[in-house]
């Protein structure tokens, strides 16, 4: 195995037979890509016009006020067209996937962000496509399940295991290793195979590039902490890919500590897991003494997978990112401060990076500096917040 599917030791191509030629032509192609100004420029003019890049950067006022310490502010991917960072990496694959002359689309969905994105760029390009989402996904996540249908996708539900992500994916594989000739399997995080990992990095730097130069722009210095939320990890390491080789920038991935990483019942794979193999990469799984992968719980969907991205392993492992749990209680608390204060709507899972920003921006003091990856917009979480905390907020104005 070539030193190129590695991340320090994680990463790698843990695949059936079958799979590997899928692997190398998609290897070969997008190594080829990458370095051609036709390819590069016309992604450039679609990330323009179709996701509407470059994303702002946003001073949060209000909720640096009301921590009263380090100024926050956010890197606004719920801007993206589709309300989450989760199109840079689509566009960016379905823009391949027709120069490799693919016919069709599979991919698998948590949060049923990747599964718009990806519905999204299919209908664009009039590809047929085929999103594998678990059945408790859908329930939690049914706007964005109409959303895909509306799109012209067709969603599978997956009812094995906990019905979430991690179930949605392997059916994603099981079809792809099926029909691997014709089909293109977009991946919708930092997460499996070779060259996945690498590929939605690169589509996803997008993000930490252009923040690094609007933060210089504006405030004429780095930020002191890089924060990001980390599901599979996708919409994190494209920030901290713009800032990874500045020594004095901090990055902290936050991931989710459901009801206490004490609990067991969390999704915590950086915090609490360990080294193993899940959907064909070596990285940081929840799993139990016989390696078997262990059911996760987490209120975000998006953030509710066993295992996290190679990459950021080995970020961990050289001491170059530090990551957190936050839990479910304190997210949904940061998700109406952040909306009453600011008038911006997150997330669930950015939810997450929201209240350890309050944690750090205390902690921290004034004079410090923090920017959030705001991976993206909250109203298809409503139906969730409202089933965990019904309307419990006063009318600003009215009697308190
Ligand atoms: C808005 C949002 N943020 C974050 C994530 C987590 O994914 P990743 O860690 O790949 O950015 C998701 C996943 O669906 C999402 O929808």
């Amino acid at each position: 195995m070539s030193e190129r599917t590695r991340f320090g030791r994680f990463g790698g191509q843990y695949v059936p037979e079958t799979l590997m030629a899928a692997l190398d032509e998609l290897q070969t192609a997008w190594l080829e890509l990458r370095e051609d100004n036709g390819f590069l420029d016309e992604l450039r003019a679609r990330q323009a016009t179709f996701i509407g890049r470059p994303t702002p950067l946003y001073h949060a006022e209000r909720l640096t006020e009301h921590f009263g310490g380090a100024t926050i502010h956010f890197k606004r991917e719920d801007l993206c067209h589709t309300g989450a960072h989760k199109l840079n990496n689509a566009l960016g694959q379905a823009v391949l996937a027709r120069r490799m002359g693919k016919k069709r689309i599979i991919a698998e969905t948590g949060a049923g962000q990747h599964g718009v994105a990806t519905a999204t760029v299919c209908a664009r390009f009039g590809l047929p496509c085929t999103v594998y989402m678990g059945a408790e996904d859908m329930r939690r996540q049914e706007v964005n399940v109409r959303r895909m249908r509306m799109l012209g996708a067709e969603v599978r539900p997956v009812s094995s295991g906990t019905a979430t992500l991690k179930d949605a994916t392997s059916e994603a594989i099981r079809d792809w290793v099926t029909n691997v000739r014709d089909t293109h399997y977009i991946i919708g995080s930092v997460v499996g195979p070779a060259p996945y990992p690498e590929m939605v990095r690169e589509l996803q730097r997008v993000i930490g590039d252009e923040a690094r130069h609007q933060y210089l722009a504006s405030e004429n210095t780095l930020p002191d902490t890089v924060v990001a939320c980390v599901g599979g990890g996708s919409n994190s390491i494209g920030m901290f890919a713009g800032f990874v080789d500045d020594p004095s920038v901090e990055l902290v991935g936050v991931e989710a500590g459901g009801l206490g990483v004490e609990t067991g019942q969390h999704a915590a794979a950086t915090v609490g897991g360990q080294a193993g193999v899940l959907h064909g990469s070596f990285s940081y799984i929840l799993q139990d003494q016989f390696g078997q992968v262990l059911p996760t719980h987490s209120i975000a969907a998006g953030l509710d997978y066993p295992g996290v991205g190679p990459e950021h392993a080995m970020l961990a492992e050289l001491g170059r990112a530090s990551y957190v749990a936050v839990n479910d209680d304190e997210a949904v608390a940061a998700f109406k401060l952040c909306t009453r204060l600011e008038g911006i709507m997150p997330a669930l899972e950015t939810s997450h990076a929201i209240h350890h920003v309050g944690e750090l921006a205390r902690e921290m003091g004034p004079g410090a500096r923090i920017l959030l990856c705001f991976s993206g917009r909250g109203d298809k979480d409503m139906h969730t917040i409202e089933s965990v905390s019904p309307t419990d907020m006063p009318v600003i104005g009215g009697p308190q």
